[in-house]
């Protein structure tokens, strides 16, 4: 008997329908071609999207379905209309990860094909054989501590604010937890750098003893290290491979490091991301929430042209972690590789526009569910 999954589809705004539109063509595929398994996809708005349909970025109905689904594919949201008011797109997505306790960030920072090494700001050869993942923790430290905010203009106020790091047992073990099942969905087994600033921060020492307890006594053979974040910012740009396998850090860590790696491939719609609610150990579904790491981009909004292989490879990670469907997720990746390698007949590659190429989103949209087609 095959399964019904059930995955929700938010546009959203800008280039958000465009890509999403791609990476949708791409899931219909692997549905059809299945015979265990069909995806039904249903879109909702949400975003300034939202706000235009019923008021709010997170409308009720969207939430409901987002708690029922067994997954979110998300494009972007944002964008010059609903400007810096009241109520912005950009809420939706907090409130959306909130409600959803989606507590794993995770971006991986690769190549997905070779070919694009020359669009690296880093040196071919520095960049080369570049993949990591990073794993963000994402609803406790500093930007959920306790805060005081400066009052500059009451005279005689000294003027202090601060903000505060908490994080206990509990909010660290799940996080390796999630970081080592990340860790053994990898063949062999990928290695795990944790990044803390444990010679300062009480927060990072706690952290640096409970990674490493929760890996000797429950993931006995992974392998874990631990660094410091001021130097793995130097490693990341100058010699990335050394940190290939699993990054795992806490909330403002992350957030840099993740922003600092998505610079590696050269382009920001090339990359996926995903944030999870559950421990994807690869048997049992968890849901999350997937999309490629860019905004709305208004600046090339409705032209066409924005890249969908950041949304096509969210669409993978989607399938790997919270519907257990390995294989499909490789047979996407090998797809998009495929496309991004080939040449067109000008020899530009297979590319858009951020990639110095001239072939549109749905048309290289279309080339990978081609390639796609003969893989699955
Ligand atoms: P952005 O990521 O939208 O765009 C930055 C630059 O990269 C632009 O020049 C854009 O054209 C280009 N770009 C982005 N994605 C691309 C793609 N797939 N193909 C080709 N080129 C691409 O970031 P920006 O401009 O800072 O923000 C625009 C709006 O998006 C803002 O309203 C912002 O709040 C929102 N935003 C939303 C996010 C989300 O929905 N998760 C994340 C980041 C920003
Ligand atoms: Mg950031």
């Amino acid at each position: 008997m095959s399964t019904t999954y059930n995955v929700v589809l938010l546009p959203g705004d800008g280039i958000g329908p465009e890509v999403i539109s791609e990476a949708q063509k791409v899931l219909e595929l692997v549905s059809k071609k299945s015979a265990d398994f069909d995806i039904k996809l249903t879109p909702y708005h949400f975003g300034g999207a939202g706000i235009d349909a019923a008021g709010k970025p997170l409308p009720d109905d969207t939430l409901a379905a987002c708690k029922a689904a067994d997954a979110i594919l998300f494009g972007a949201v944002g964008g010059p209309k609903w400007g810096f008011g009241k109520v912005r797109p950009e809420q939706g997505l907090l409130s959306l990860r909130k409600e959803l306790d989606l507590y794993a960030n995770i971006r991986p920072a690769l190549f997905p094909s070779e070919s694009l090494l020359g669009h690296s700001p880093l040196k071919p050869e520095i960049a080369k054989g570049t993949e990591f993942i990073v794993v963000r923790e994402l609803v406790k430290g500093l930007y959920f501590g306790d805060r005081k905010e400066a009052d500059l203009d009451t005279p005689g106020s000294e003027g202090d604010a601060y903000d505060t790091m908490v994080y206990n047992k509990n909010d660290v073990q799940r996080i390796t937890r999630l970081a080592a099942h990340l860790a053994l969905q990898q063949n062999p087994p990928a290695k795990i750098h944790s990044i803390d600033k444990a010679n300062v921060l009480a927060t990072s020492r706690l952290w640096r003893r409970v990674v490493q307890e929760t890996i000797d006594t429950e993931f006995k053979g992974l392998e874990v290290d631990h660094s410091l974040v001021d130097s793995v910012a130097m490693t990341m740009v100058s010699n990335p491979r050394k940190l290939n396998g699993i990054i795992l850090t806490e909330n403002m860590f992350g957030d840099i490091l993740s922003d600092e790696s998505s610079v590696i491939p050269g382009s920001l719609g090339l990359l996926p991301s995903a944030s999870l609610s559950g421990v994807p150990d690869g048997k049992t579904r968890c849901n999350g929430l997937y999309e490629p790491i860019h905004g709305s981009a208004p600046d090339i909004a409705g032209q066409g042209i924005a890249n969908p292989v950041g949304t096509i490879l969210s669409a993978a990670m989607l399938l790997r972690y919270s519907l257990c469907q390995p294989k499909a997720a490789e047979a996407i990746e090998a797809a998009v590789r495929k496309v991004l390698d080939s040449q067109d007949v000008g020899g530009h590659g297979l590319r858009t526009a951020d990639l110095g190429g001239k072939v549109s989103t749905s048309e290289i949209g279309a080339k990978i569910v081609e390639e796609l087609e003969k893989l699955l």
